[in-house]
């Protein structure tokens, strides 16, 4: 899932079915996601990956994307 709040692009839950991981198919994705948000007019693309997913953040790493050293606050408002 890919969208913009007009500053920046966020993607969620790119997830690729194991039997066909490690074929480029979420590379091809994410390509896609950025010429999305590129042919909108904004020019950072951005996503969460939780600290223990490590082989996420390397599979980020190797498309360029690095830690924005940034801290995400939540509350779940039902309490
Ligand atoms: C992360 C995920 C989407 C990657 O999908 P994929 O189609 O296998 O990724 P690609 O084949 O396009 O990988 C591109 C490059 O990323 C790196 N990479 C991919 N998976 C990696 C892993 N598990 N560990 C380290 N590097 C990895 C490699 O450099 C790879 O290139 P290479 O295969 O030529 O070495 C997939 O592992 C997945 O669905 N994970 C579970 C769902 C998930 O946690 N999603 C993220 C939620 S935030």
């Amino acid at each position: 899932m890919v969208g913009h709040d007009g500053h920046r692009g966020w993607v969620y839950y790119l997830a690729v079915q194991p039997s066909h991981q490690r074929q480029g198919v979420a590379r091809a994705l994410m390509s896609a996601c950025e010429d999305w948000v590129r042919e909108r007019g904004v020019l950072k693309i951005q996503l969460m990956v939780r600290h223990s997913n490590q082989d996420v953040i390397a599979f980020y790493n190797a498309l360029g994307y690095v830690d924005g050293e940034v801290v995400v606050l939540g509350r779940f408002l039902d309490r």
